[in-house]
């Protein structure tokens, strides 16, 4: 049986959501790799006990994750979460539905009421729960009346199976969009997860953090560390047992020398101020004030205790963030 670490609220940080009365740890735990059933179980289990003690409170999944299968992290979280029934009060689960899920037209890539409604369905089966915290739609689709998304959304918190909703890889255009109609039914959307860090500012260049900023939205960052690139890892160049190295991200061939020699630079300034590179570029993305919590991906548990230290040293001096930006410039 599965006993928290009594210490487990001592140093994270909750930070609030938008303006919402949710709030998010700095740190927050995705599921979206190495929780299918091509891992190993128990490694699944102590990356989640882990991060639990550390005060990750937030976990977040959606319909798609995990290999071979569809949904097979959220049935290893669901069964993880057998033994950690006392403790669903202190957790924030998330889900999502937009992507290819199942077979034929109403498990494509879509959002549809049809699509969105019958996948949170299908999650709270798999993951054993009654509610999720967060409902997302996954990714915007051109095709759906935007109006039809935000009420399939609205309706999961109507039927009392989310609490709050969300949308993820929104631009700020069909942010504000959705936004409205959100407003009109008084649903309670908080958050939008894109992508972000120190190598990926597309948010900055669109102003979605700006904007979200201003309409109190929060941001759920994810791939801050630029799926391990801003970590350690690569430094020397490509460890067999990494994400590049298993050829499970299409970002691979970013992974030249010029980066190498960016992540070496990046880690000087990070030594300097006591932190490892993955802490420094975890404090850089929550800097931004948009920003309430990174989703961090982690393939086993020492990771996920080396990130969460970023907490220790969330202050940058502005000759630091020149340093950086210099270096990321060059
Ligand atoms: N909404 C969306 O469309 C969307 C898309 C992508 C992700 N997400 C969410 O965001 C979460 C995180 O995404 P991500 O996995 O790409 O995030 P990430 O934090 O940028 O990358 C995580 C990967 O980096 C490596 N890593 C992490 N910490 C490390 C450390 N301290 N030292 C060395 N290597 C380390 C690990 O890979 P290896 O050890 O395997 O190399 C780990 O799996 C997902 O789980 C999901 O919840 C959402």
């Amino acid at each position: 049986m599965y006993n928290a670490d009594a210490k487990r609220y001592e140093k994270m940080p909750y930070r609030r959501c938008g303006k919402s009365g949710l709030k998010l740890p700095a740190v927050s735990l995705g599921l979206w790799q190495n929780f299918g059933n091509n891992g190993v179980y128990s490694n699944m289990e102590k990356m989640i006990h882990t991060a639990f003690d550390l005060g990750i409170t937030h976990f977040d999944l959606a319909n798609n994750y995990g290999n071979p299968y569809n949904g097979s992290a959220e049935e290893n979280f669901g069964r993880i979460l057998r033994d950690m029934r006392n403790y669903r009060d202190e957790m924030i689960i998330s889900t999502k539905a937009g992507y290819e899920m199942w077979s034929g037209p109403y498990g494509d890539r879509n959002g549809s009421r049809k699509y969105l409604t019958a996948s949170l369905d299908q999650s709270l089966k798999r993951m054993g729960l009654e509610y999720v915290d967060i409902y997302y739609h996954h990714i915007y689709d051109p095709n759906t009346p935007l109006e039809e998304t935000a009420l399939a959304l609205d309706n999961a918190v109507k039927q009392g199976k989310a609490l709050y909703v969300g949308i993820s890889n929104y631009g700020r255009e069909q942010t504000s969009e959705i936004l409205k109609i959100f407003k009109e039914l008084r649903t309670p959307f908080i958050v939008n997860q894109p992508s972000y860090s120190m190598l990926n500012r597309w948010i900055e260049d669109d102003k979605l953090d700006k904007y979200c900023l201003e309409n109190g939205i929060g941001l759920a960052v994810f791939s801050p560390l630029y799926q391990g690139f801003l970590t350690n890892k690569y430094l020397c160049g490509v460890p067999k047992d990494s994400r590049v190295g298993r050829g499970e991200t299409w970002i691979d061939d970013q992974l030249d020398d010029k980066m190498i020699g960016k992540l070496n630079k990046l880690n000087e300034i990070a030594k300097r101020r006591g932190q490892t590179l993955s802490q420094m570029a975890l404090a850089w993305v929550l800097n931004n004030k948009a920003v309430a919590t990174v989703l961090i991906g982690a393939s086993r548990p020492e990771q996920i205790a080396e990130n969460v230290g970023c907490i220790e040293n969330l202050v940058f001096e502005s000759e630091e963030i020149e340093e950086i930006e210099k270096v990321l410039r060059d």
